[in-house]
């Protein structure tokens, strides 16, 4: 076996493995997950909510689509290389098939979760769907569920994620598979094939146990300042665009539809001269990474993007700074400013006594009914997740380490 050939094999086996982990997590989250504009993020925040198992759910199904569009590039890549595309011509377009549904996965799953990054990169790409001539406005409008983003959009997208384009996985694979794509595998061959699996198997366990998928804050459909970053399989194409602002269509119509044109008259071209595929692939390479390059270098100076969690915290940190400091202190001793002018009994909130006889959740009831005659009432002005947040705090900060 050729390096090409084996290297095909490789990725073609993780495009696989990739696909299996990605339906089987896709069935755990699609059990906890609501589509609905208003409780999509709930529904994924009370999943990290659930510790750690939950969230790996979630971290296996983010990383693994990258590894699938990844795979699923670089088969088609190396099938090419090989000379596969012109002796197997089905068995090549139905990979290419599957990899623009791959595609098609990223493109309506990346919203789903409803943080500020999937609100904001939705925004972006319906922007870039409308600027296909004649038709993209419609197209935009049929995505959508109307002329805006609003409460029809994430049921559309998560059915085509859901139940649309599975059922055409399943279709192309299904069609795939009868064309018995690799040569049968026996003895040595199947025993290292099946090895390889379960090393997959194994490397995505632990990357997904390792790296959280990222969560930001809420989607803020007011906050037009916030920057939106595409994953990086989409960074040259973003890059692409924006070098060619004035002629967006080459982004939204030529670079997809060449790009089609090519998957399809691959078995065509240069059939006879591997140093000619070689050059050509090598071309796409160069421009990909140049072009993904550029976009990372241009990114530098976006501002850096707080998690959820990191973002909670620093609104409660204003929060306790504006609201609670000038009575409890910057120390939590009950002695701020006003607490000292007034005589108030404020409490001693580094007092190991106050959190043995205090539950999180009386803590909580204080702080928005109020308690007694000087502590007053936040839960007018507050949500529940900023007083969870403030509770959070009180604890980090003040709460004496136990002995
Ligand atoms: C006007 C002064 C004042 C402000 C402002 C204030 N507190 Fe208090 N807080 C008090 C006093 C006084 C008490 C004690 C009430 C009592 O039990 O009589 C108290 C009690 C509490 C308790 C309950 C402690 C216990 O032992 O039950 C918590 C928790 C608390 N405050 C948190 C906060 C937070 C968080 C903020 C800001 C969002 C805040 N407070 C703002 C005066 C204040």
């Amino acid at each position: 076996m050729t390096i090409v050939a084996r290297l095909r094999e490789i990725s073609a086996v993780a495009g696989l493995v990739s696909l299996f982990l990605l339906v089987s997590s896709g069935f755990g989250l699609g059990a906890g997950y609501v589509a609905s504009e208003r409780e999509a993020f709930d529904s994924v925040l009370f999943l990290h909510r659930q510790g750690a198992d939950a969230v790996f759910l979630r971290s296996l199904h983010h990383w693994l689509a990258s590894v699938l569009v990844f795979c699923g590039a670089l088969y088609l890549a190396l099938s090419f290389l090989e000379g596969i595309a012109a002796g197997r011509r089905a068995v090549f377009w139905l990979s290419g098939g599957l990899f623009f549904v791959a595609v098609g996965f990223c493109f309506t799953g990346f919203p789903l979760p409803m943080d500020q990054n999937a609100y904001w990169g939705m925004v972006v790409r319906f922007g870039i769907v409308e600027t296909i001539p004649l038709v993209g406005r419609g197209l935009a409008a049929l995505l959508r569920g109307g002329a805006t983003l609003d409460a029809s959009t994430l049921p559309r997208l998560y059915t085509l994620h859901a139940s649309v384009l599975p059922l055409l996985a399943m279709g192309l694979l299904g069609a795939l598979l009868s064309q018995r794509p690799g040569e049968p595998a026996e003895g040595r061959r199947l025993h290292r094939l099946l090895s390889l699996c379960l090393v997959l198997l194994g490397l995505a366990y632990a990357f997904a146990a390792v790296f959280e998928a990222p969560l930001e804050p809420r989607a803020d459909p007011a906050d037009t300042s916030y920057v939106p970053r595409p994953e990086w399989y989409f960074l040259w194409l973003y890059q692409l665009g924006k070098l060619l602002a004035a002629v967006p269509w080459v982004q939204s119509l030529l670079v997809p539809a060449l790009g089609l044109a090519t998957l399809v008259a691959a078995p065509w071209i240069f059939t006879t001269s591997f140093r000619a595929r070689l050059l050509l692939v090598s071309f796409a390479g160069v421009a990909w990474a140049g072009l993904t390059g550029l976009a990372l270098l241009q990114n530098r100076d976006l501002p850096a993007r707080p998690s959820y969690e990191q973002a909670l915290r620093s609104r409660a940190e204003g929060l306790y700074r504006e609201e609670c400091q000038s009575c409890h202190g910057a120390g939590g001793r009950g002695d701020g400013s006003q607490a000292r002018a007034f005589g108030l009994d404020c409490p001693d909130l580094t007092d190991p006594g106050l959190w043995e006889a205090r539950s999180d959740e009386q803590l909580r009831l204080a702080i928005r009914d109020g308690q007694g005659a000087d502590m007053p009432a936040f839960g007018e002005k507050l949500d529940s997740e900023a007083i969870e947040a403030l509770v959070d705090l009180l604890r980090r900060r003040f709460r004496p380490a136990r002995r």
